[in-house]
């Protein structure tokens, strides 16, 4: 569908930093110095603080580096804070929507002014890269704007839905823990914010920021904990609605779970989820090859692979195919893979040793059916994080990627140019539907092969990773999610009950 204009606010997004500038090269150093000062600590917003056990996250960059401890909600104290959250839910849902867009809007500049002060921590926490830190506080002051405007703009005289249960991934910790979170509560909904395990200590500092900003204790509680306290939550019988993003196995569970559950009235309990994706690029022989290497080499490989967005099949007519891996072969040779403390560095660590475990368990998998590997050589001084060398797979066609891995590993398809048709097909046929990258400069192939992408975001000419709030709504279709899009104009209104028409008369 084609949205109309008028959906999209006429605004601006976040402030970002130039990194080019020596000083502000310097000011990074220094902040992510301080940031090793500090036991960063997460904790439930609920409960008795003198009575808990902590446990250390460590950087996956180096697990020596101890970043910080968590202490984990139990189901009790968890089902507790539901109950406070529905406690809450009249006050907040009545206060006008200008007032909560206000608070929203407060948490952004907050989170923009202590910008600097954070993002050591997400590089530690997260294993990201400074420019990756950056766009990630970036995001995540963008969705806390988006929201409050798309809020005041179609949310004014719509009720709320209830307490609603949160739930994010490790990969943008901060992002999509913040846009899920801000939606929610510009609803007028009470939220119960369930972090991912291997990222409590920015969601942490983002519900600190919140409050700060005057949204009420109970209105918006961290819940820390793994999937067992995510479960805990969603099966609680006061809750009334779910985002979740993460992978498509648990969004599975979650959506039995809820399956037999109405809210009052009868209607079912919304759920909104976003998840992984085979995500390809189809590259044509009219294509340009630096371009092309470019925008594969950022879209495979940035953040290690460990986007939703990330390139997974690259199709390669065959034609020129010898000659664009050569190139991109030559371009990756040049990737610094390492401590993402160090600014050069651009493919940083894979989030656990058990995500490591997994891709390279798939790689090894790969090579003894017989498919050619390549991989960089790994620096010794990666020794004591979870690194994965950046790697690319040749397979003969796209039904033999099997499932999402999610790491720095980029399979390569040759195809003809006549069975281009076909090849659309099998794309389509993973079930997935998140992102689609096409490079051409044909612009008959463009209008055929875009028309026949099942995805949600079609990427032209450029790389497929990250997506602008407010400017290019996310989400996919079929296993990739259940839309709306996040940072898209339709995303709050699934979180609010719609305005009765008699009212509307
Ligand atoms: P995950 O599914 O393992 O975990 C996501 C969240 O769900 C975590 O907070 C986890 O604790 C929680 N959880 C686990 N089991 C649960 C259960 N039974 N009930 C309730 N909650 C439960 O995903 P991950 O490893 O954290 O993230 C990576 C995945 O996320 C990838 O598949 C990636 O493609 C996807 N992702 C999708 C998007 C998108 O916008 N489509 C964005 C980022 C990541
Ligand atoms: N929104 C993120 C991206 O586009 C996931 O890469």
């Amino acid at each position: 569908i084609k949205l109309p204009r008028e959906l999209f606010p006429d605004r601006h997004n976040s402030r970002g930093l130039d990194l080019t500038d020596e000083r502000v090269l310097a000011g990074l150093s220094a902040a992510l110095r301080r940031s090793v000062q500090v036991d960063w600590k997460a904790m439930p917003t609920w409960g008795d603080a003198a009575r808990r056990d902590f446990i250390a996250i460590t950087n996956p960059a180096d697990q020596r580096d101890v970043v910080g401890h968590v202490s984990w909600a139990h189901e009790e104290g968890a089902l507790e804070s539901v109950k406070r959250a529905a406690e809450a839910f009249p006050g907040w849902s009545s206060t006008s929507v200008h007032e909560r867009a206000e608070c929203l809007e407060k948490a952004a500049d907050l989170l923009e002014d202590r910008m600097e002060n954070l993002l050591g921590l997400i590089m530690r926490e997260a294993g990201k890269s400074a420019p990756n830190a950056i766009a990630e506080v970036r995001e995540a002051v963008d969705f806390l704007r988006y929201y409050a405007q798309q809020a005041r703009d179609s949310l004014d005289g719509a009720d709320a839905l209830g307490p609603v249960v949160c739930i994010s991934p490790w990969n943008f910790p901060l992002a999509i823990f913040v846009g899920e979170v801000s939606a929610a509560l510009a609803a007028g909904n009470t939220v119960l914010a369930k972090p991912a395990e291997e990222t409590p200590l920015i969601a942490a500092q983002a519900i600190g920021i919140m409050h700060e900003a005057g949204v009420p204790e109970d209105v918006v509680q961290l819940v820390p904990g793994d999937g067992r306290i995510g479960a805990a939550l969603v099966g609680s019988p006061d809750i009334c609605g779910v985002t979740f993003t993460g992978s498509t196995e648990v969004a599975k569970i979650i959506q039995r779970q809820l399956a037999e559950r109405l809210l009052p009235g009868g209607s079912p309990l919304p759920f909104i989820a976003e998840t992984g994706g085979q995500n390809a690029m189809v590259v044509d022989s009219s294509a340009l090859p630096e371009q092309v290497v470019r925008d594969v080499v950022a879209s495979a490989f940035d953040s290690a692979g460990q986007r939703c967005s990330a390139l997974r099949v690259l199709c390669l007519q065959a034609d020129v195919a010898d000659d664009m891996l050569d190139m991109l072969r030559g371009a990756m040779a040049e990737l610094r893979v390492g401590a993402t403390d160090r600014l050069s560095v651009d493919v940083g660590p894979v989030i656990t040793a058990e995500a490591k475990e997994t891709i390279e368990t798939h790689i090894e998998d790969m090579r003894s059916r017989g498919f050619k590997v390549e991989q960089l050589e790994l620096d010794e001084a990666t020794g004591y994080g979870t690194f994965v060398a950046p790697t690319i797979i040749e397979i003969d066609s796209v039904d033999q990627l099997g499932r999402e891995v999610f790491g720095p590993v980029l399979h390569v398809v040759r195809y003809a140019r006549k069975d281009l048709p076909q090849l659309m097909q099998a794309i389509n046929a993973t079930g997935y539907g998140l992102t689609f990258g096409l490079h051409t400069r044909i612009d008959e192939t463009i209008a055929q092969v875009t028309a026949q992408a099942e995805v949600g975001n079609i990427y032209v000419n450029r790389n497929v990773i990250g997506a602008i709030v407010g400017v290019q709504p996310f989400g996919g279709q079929g296993l990739s999610g259940t839309g709306p899009k996040a940072g898209g104009p339709l995303y709050i209104g699934r979180l609010a009950r719609k305005v009765d028409p008699v009212d509307d008369i």
